[in-house]
């Protein structure tokens, strides 16, 4: 059982790289980004609350967070395990998770940090953009889709900028979750849960290193 943290700044890959994994180990991919985007789409009660922090680049209170993480740990569908994208990114979420998890019997087995330099970061969010219908990440520079204007996961042709992703928020979304990295890190390497990979690699290289880091299983 690989219950997985996938620790990194914005930017950093980790959407890019729980796709591989999944593929792969297939795990159940958990990531409150993409949970909190789908709740603002269906303009839900959560999405509202969210949208007001995310459209700035701050975070969401802990307590709305890690509600929503706890009811999706609770769900009987994560039967391989489950890679958590994006959540803890405070110690008090950290802390939550340790609680829910011991309740549920799911407790973390490996962290992986992705280790990327502000000015790549920078870079690749502003060089990226999704698909409106399915959610799908592109790169201008690094990933565009195999046919002209059509997704290749879903053949939508609406493609849109993140609003996070717009260079006036960006700034501030590193600027605060910069602030929790290294303590984050700290609780980790704490329990001996930690492992670095370095994320400025092409994507293949970065999956290589996170696959001999959770055993290669064939
Ligand atoms: P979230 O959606 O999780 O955003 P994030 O942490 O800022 O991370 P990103 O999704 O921007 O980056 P990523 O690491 O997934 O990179 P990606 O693979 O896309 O959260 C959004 C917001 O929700 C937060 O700011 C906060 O407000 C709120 N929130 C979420 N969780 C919360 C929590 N726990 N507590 C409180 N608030 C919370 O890659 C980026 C780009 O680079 C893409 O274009 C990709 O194609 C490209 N790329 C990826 N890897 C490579 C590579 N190896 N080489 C070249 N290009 C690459
Ligand atoms: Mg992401
Ligand atoms: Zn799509």
């Amino acid at each position: 059982m690989i219950n997985l943290f996938l620790l990194g700044l914005p930017g950093a890959g980790k959407g890019t790289v729980s796709e591989q994994i999944v593929d792969k180990y297939h795990l159940t991919h958990i990531s409150t980004g993409d949970m909190f985007r789908e709740a603002m789409a269906n303009e839900t009660k959560v999405g509202l609350e969210a949208k007001s922090y995310i459209d700035k680049g701050d975070l969401v209170p802990d307590e709305v967070t890690a509600k929503l993480v706890e009811e999706r740990l609770s769900q009987s569908d994560i039967k391989e395990g489950y890679i958590l994208d994006g959540f803890p990114r405070t110690i008090v979420q950290a802390e939550a998770l340790e609680t829910i998890t011991k309740r549920l019997n799911k407790p973390l087995t490996k962290v992986i940090s992705l280790e990327v330099n502000e000015k790549i970061l920078i870079n690749r969010l502003s060089a990226r953009f999704m698909c409106k219908q399915c959610g799908a990440t592109y790169n201008k520079i690094t990933k565009m889709p195999k046919l002209k204007d059509t997704c290749d996961r879903c053949g939508s042709h609406d493609f849109y900028q993140r609003e996070d992703d717009k260079p006036e928020v960006v700034k501030n979304r590193l600027e605060v979750n910069e602030k929790m990295n290294t303590p984050l890190k700290d609780y980790y390497q704490a329990n001996g849960l930690l492992t670095s990979v370095n994320g400025e690699q092409t994507p293949e290289k970065v999956f290589e290193n996170v696959d001999a880091v959770l055993g290669n299983k064939q």
